[in-house]
């Protein structure tokens, strides 16, 4: 069964996937790298990287998916959407190698990079966006990509199958917040809990059957 997945998704201990304000020159606001230096560490990021619990979890980001849903948060700074010539973050060879579908208000041309990564500019529901993007998967899941905003519309509309969450022990205090209006999200998933040594908690929720 095709589900819809999310992975590696990095919130301080209140709940904040990004720190405040987003820009080009801070991509996650205050938060700085903090919420992904668990992953830089990995093997997963680079060959010089750590092969333990965090590398394990890390590969599961790429494993089986065949499309992926980001916001326009995530695909660029604020005013990305002015300037023609932005091509996201990730250089000519982003790391998703599959269509990836950008939910934005302004909407644009397809735009094809190299490595078999193509991006969609689209204005839907949730549910609509899915629908196109686990055609485009074939037989494949389709993982939904941050940030916050779109994780969050995702599992309120009850769309999201199985929610991988890394919990670093920061506190942030201000950003772009997971949690807010998704009380008590927990019921109706398996909820599982595993400790780094590194001092990051995984968290997966994975939909009861
Ligand atoms: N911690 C992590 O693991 C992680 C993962 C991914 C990203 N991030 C970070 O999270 C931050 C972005 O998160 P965010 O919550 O601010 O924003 P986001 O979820 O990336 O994007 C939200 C924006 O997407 C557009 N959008 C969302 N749903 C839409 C729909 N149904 N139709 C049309 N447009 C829609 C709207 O933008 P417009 O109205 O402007 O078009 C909305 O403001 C960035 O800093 C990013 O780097 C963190």
């Amino acid at each position: 069964m095709q589900r819809t997945r999310v992975h590696n998704f990095s919130i301080s201990l209140d709940g904040f996937a990004a720190g405040e304000p987003q820009s080009l020159e801070t991509p996650f606001g205050h938060a700085g790298q903090r919420l992904h230096q668990w992953m830089i560490a990995t093997r997963f990021w680079s060959e010089q990287g750590a092969d333990g619990v965090d590398n394990a979890f890390a590969l599961r980001h790429s494993d089986g998916i065949g499309a992926e849903i980001m916001g326009a948060n995530k695909f660029g700074p604020p005013g990305w959407a002015d300037d023609p010539n932005w091509r996201g973050w990730w250089g000519e060879n982003p790391p998703f190698h599959t269509p990836v579908y950008v939910l934005t208000r302004h909407e644009r041309p397809s735009l094809e990079m190299e490595g078999g990564n193509v991006f969609h500019f689209i204005k839907a529901s949730p549910a609509e966006a899915l629908a196109t993007a686990k055609q485009a998967a074939g037989e494949l899941d389709v993982r939904i990509g941050g940030g916050a905003t779109v994780v969050r519309d995702f599992l309120a509309a009850g769309l999201i199958d199985h929610l991988h969450l890394v919990v670093v022990p920061i506190v942030l205090g201000r950003g772009a917040r997971l949690w807010d209006g998704l009380e008590e999200i927990q019921d109706g998933f398996d909820v599982e809990t595993v400790s780094s040594p590194s001092g990051v908690v995984h968290l997966t929720f994975t939909r009861s059957a």
